[in-house]
């Protein structure tokens, strides 16, 4: 007879029941991948009350999360009740007592991911976390182990559902960011409170995470330049349109000259470029190697199944791992210096409102050339309005040169006011 192994589960929420779902649906397959079958001994929940969207025996639920962790019985505990407490000393207490742990929780590993990660190796225990980033795409055991014979150069990625899905509306049907965050929240894929979406916070979290994984260093939340897509006009995506462009939330980890650009915000991309087809709430990550070269994880970036079946591969992993003792990974390379923003290097889209007379385009193009930008495309709109729009696109310029030249474009008499700005990431 199989041996079986006793999980403890923290959370039945969305992806907690998710995972039930799959152990229920595949659960004798599962069980012959991980070497042992695989027992759900006990469920924590906040109301134990609360009717759930997959059967559980009621006798599994606690109230008391503790009353997993430290029952001895169990071997290997899921955490999918999210936000940093009790999560973290959850998670810490189950390491601590020779637990291993699997968790999709991106804000705890984004802000404690190394400390995590040492006790677990001290411990000689697992803590596996695929559902963290990117739900069901399959990019932390990829960064760790199938390209762990690369030099990671980059990492870039659509890591939000919510902002994408209202990318893509506002691109196709030209609406403002407002309506298409009521038609994102009436369909369920933004919050009440969009903040951690629609300012880039949730893509900051994971991309700190990838970066920590891909360059070996540690990588703190608060180095990630982070900026949102409230300001994105659909007048900016239509002049992008124009420009060959497409406009997405871009996170990015790359490492140049021995330090680390990791940043969040929007920005245009070729619409050629394999980021650009990606519409609506999917999520991909474009990964250069040094050796493999360019690579595109694709695939739903959330949801119960999706994210389940990244929590459930894990557990299949700890399982396999427990039984035959494999190495234990580490974020433990020598810290990388994060690059200031101000000294990242990228091409740039200006929309200005100017005054439409002789000469504007003329002063602006001297400001510009006085900061040493140089300037690739220009649009001109709207003629005989007033303000006319004025769109430009730089070459290749340090941050710190547009600031100064925008301040000083800002004050010109010709210019009403700088509309919007956003990088262009032509060679992502
Ligand atoms: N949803 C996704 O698509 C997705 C994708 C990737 C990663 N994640 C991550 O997965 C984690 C879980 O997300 P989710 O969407 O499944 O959340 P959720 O639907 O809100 O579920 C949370 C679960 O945790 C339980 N819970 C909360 N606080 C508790 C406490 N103090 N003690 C015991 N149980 C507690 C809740 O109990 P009640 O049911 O009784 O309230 C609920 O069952 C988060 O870290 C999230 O970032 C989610």
């Amino acid at each position: 007879m199989q041996e079986s192994v006793q999980i403890g589960l923290l959370g039945c929420g969305t992806v907690g029941s998710g995972v039930l779902s799959i152990l229920n649906a595949n659960g004798d397959r599962i069980s012959a991948r991980a070497g042992a079958s695989i027992r759900i001994r006990r469920i924590a929940v906040r109301d134990v009350r609360r009717q759930r969207s997959v059967p559980v025996e009621p006798e599994l639920l606690t109230a008391d999360p503790w009353e997993v962790v430290r029952d001895p019985a169990i071997e290997i505990v899921v955490e999918v009740i999210g936000g940093v407490h009790p999560a973290l000393e959850l998670i810490r207490a189950a390491l601590e007592s020779g637990k291993s742990v699997v968790t999709a929780n991106k804000e705890v590993l984004a802000k404690h991911g190394p400390e995590l990660l040492e006790l677990a190796a001290r411990r000689g225990v697992d803590l596996l976390f695929e559902g963290s980033v990117a739900g069901g795409i399959p990019i932390i055991k990829p960064l760790r182990e199938s390209l762990a014979a690369n030099r990671i150069k980059a990492i870039v990625g659509i890591i939000n559902g919510t902002t994408n899905y209202m990318l893509t509306r506002m691109s196709r049907e030209g609406i403002p960011f407002e309506e298409a965050l009521r038609k994102a929240q009436e369909l369920g894929y933004a919050e009440a409170d969009p903040t951690s979406d629609v300012e880039g916070y949730d893509a900051a979290f994971k991309i700190a995470i990838l970066a920590a994984l891909a360059f070996e260093t540690p990588v703190q939340v608060s180095d990630v330049y982070c900026e949102g897509i409230t300001r994105i006009t659909p007048e900016d995506i239509r002049y992008g349109q124009e420009l060959g462009y497409a406009v997405k939330l871009l996170a990015i980890a790359r490492e140049d000259g021995g330090r680390l650009d990791v940043r969040v915000h929007p920005a245009f991309i070729p619409q050629s470029h394999p980021l650009a087809a990606v519409q609506d709430v999917f999520n991909a990550i474009y990964v250069r190697g040094d050796a493999v070269g360019e690579l595109m994880f694709y695939g739903r970036g959330a949801g119960s199944l999706p994210t389940g079946s990244a929590v459930v591969a894990d557990l299949i992993d700890a399982v396999r791992r427990r039984r035959s003792g494999n190495g234990h990974f580490r974020v433990s390379g020598e810290a990388l210096a994060v690059r200031p923003i101000e000294e990242t290097v990228s091409r740039y889209y200006v929309s200005l409102k100017v005054v439409d007379q002789p000469g504007v385009l003329a002063s602006i193009a001297a400001a510009f050339g006085e900061e040493g930008v140089s300037i690739g495309s220009v649009i001109q709109k709207g003629r005989l309005e007033d303000p006319v729009d004025l769109v430009f696109v730089t070459h290749e310029v340090k941050e710190e040169y547009i600031r100064r030249a925008l301040e000083k474009i800002g004050r010109l008499p010709v210019v009403r006011y700088v509309s919007n700005v956003i990088r262009v990431e032509a060679d992502v």
